[in-house]
């Protein structure tokens, strides 16, 4: 049967929209029709308007828009509460870019908002969909390690905002709900929750690491230690470690640590009682050095546990990095397919069914942040309300890049 093409419109025309963009204009998904982008900063919407051949919009002429039913959220965390409420309010579906909410109560009510009007509201990242993590979500379903027991898994950064050169022009930027938990969170729960299912508890310490001192000679304060708050709020923590219950039975170990240094340490690891995968950055669709390893039971030579390297069984792994940008200049992610989950939610709503990157499974990072930072202050174990559904996997097989579409297999 034949369906019509999802009016698509995008809200914050920054770094991260190059990416979406060229997924949902170039990666031959006939589902999405993107019409416009806007953005407060008309320069850079009338920019990303000319690269991918869209109308420049102002937000009240894409809510306005009767056609336009999935409107794209890419504003910084600090504005994705009120913006995705703004297009709730308007009727429209959203996609937000990562986190829901800087704050547990404002991504609660947008849950609710969304709910309240029968309108789906999802949240990236979408890695889980990419072909390492597909991979990986297949050898677990198959038994390949056996029952899962234990999950571990950790992201050390290094952000500008606590060390050098001084505070961002953006007061918002390093204060509660906008540090490497809520930006980094994400990418982890997604994964974890898609390849094991939802956390039912949550405890642990967190923390804003208090001596850092200012490391630039011309920042004013240079060498005095850096401000507890940032434009009259409390700053994020920076280094947090989380255990986490799954409700399988599964026990994780979560770490975020803001305060080292680039490039950033990703690790994944899902250990069972007959293999251990070990997995890469959930920041990337795989490929590229991005590669799903596994030792199993069995594989055992001259004593030691062979890890081997299990090839993709899906498609959509990151493009070619050799392949520049077509705006001709540095754009973050421009080689991954950020948006799968945004062609996804096209599909669910023509076809009438529950989109995978749910508003349910966008809650649950938030709220288990949220947990790990009250459990630090009242020192409890907290139970995690929201129980998202594991994604629906995708189908294995299919490495059209783009060219065959991923319509089929949705
Ligand atoms: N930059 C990256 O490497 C990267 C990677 C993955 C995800 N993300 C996520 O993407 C989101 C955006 O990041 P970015 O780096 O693109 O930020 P950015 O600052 O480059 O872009 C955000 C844009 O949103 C606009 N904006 C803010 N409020 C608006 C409003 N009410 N109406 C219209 N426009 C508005 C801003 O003017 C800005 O141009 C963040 O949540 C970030 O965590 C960024």
């Amino acid at each position: 049967m034949s369906v019509k093409p999802v009016k698509v419109a995008l809200i914050g025309s920054g770094n991260i929209s190059y990416t979406y963009l060229n997924t949902l204009v170039h990666g031959g998904f006939q589902i999405v029709d993107v019409v416009g982008c806007s953005d407060l900063i008309p320069e850079k919407s009338a920019a990303r308007a000319q690269l991918f051949g869209i109308r420049q919009m102002t937000n009240e002429e894409i809510l306005s828009d009767p056609e336009i039913e999935i409107v794209l959220n890419t504003t910084q965390l600090w504005n994705h509460t009120a913006v995705t409420k703004m297009i709730l309010e308007a009727g429209k579906h959203v996609y937000s870019e990562k986190a829901m909410g800087d704050t547990l109560e404002g991504a609660k009510a947008n849950y609710d908002l969304a709910r309240s009007k029968g309108l789906m509201l999802g949240c990236a990242p979408d890695i889980y969909m990419g072909a390492a993590y597909q991979t990986a979500r297949k050898l677990i379903d198959d038994g390949a390690i056996g029952r899962p027991l234990l999950a571990h898994a950790m992201c050390c950064r290094g952000y500008n905002s606590h060390y050098a050169p001084g505070d961002p022009k953006d007061p918002a930027a390093g204060s509660a709900g906008t540090t490497i938990t809520h930006d980094m969170g994400g990418y982890y729960i997604n994964v974890l929750v898609s390849l094991l299912g939802p956390v039912k508890r949550a405890s642990g310490y967190t923390k804003f690491y208090e001596d850092r001192v200012y490391e630039n000679p011309l920042h004013p304060r240079y060498k005095q230690p850096v401000a507890r708050e940032i434009g009259g709020r409390p700053r994020g923590d920076s280094v947090f470690l989380s255990a986490l219950e799954f409700e399988s039975g599964v026990f994780g170990s979560l770490t975020f640590n803001s305060e080292s240094f680039f490039p950033e340490e990703p690790r994944v690891e899902i250990i069972g009682t007959e293999g251990i995968l070990t997995l890469p950055d959930p920041n990337n669709f795989g490929g590229w050095g991005q590669d799903v390893y596994l030792k199993r039971v069995g594989n055992s030579v001259n004593g030691r546990n062979e890890q081997f390297r299990v090839p993709f069984t899906h498609g959509y792994g990151d493009t070619d990095p050799a392949v520049p940008p077509k705006s001709g200049k540095p754009e973050p992610c421009y080689n991954s397919w950020r948006g799968l989950a945004v062609v996804d939610m096209a599909w669910a709503l023509r076809r009438g069914r529950p989109h995978r990157s749910s508003a349910e499974l966008a809650l649950h990072t938030v709220e288990i942040i949220d947990a790990v930072e009250r459990s630090m202050k009242d020192d409890r174990v907290h139970t995690i309300h929201s129980r998202p559904e594991r994604p629906a996997p995708l189908t294995p097989g299919m490495f059209g890049m783009g060219e065959a579409s991923i319509d089929n297999i949705l």
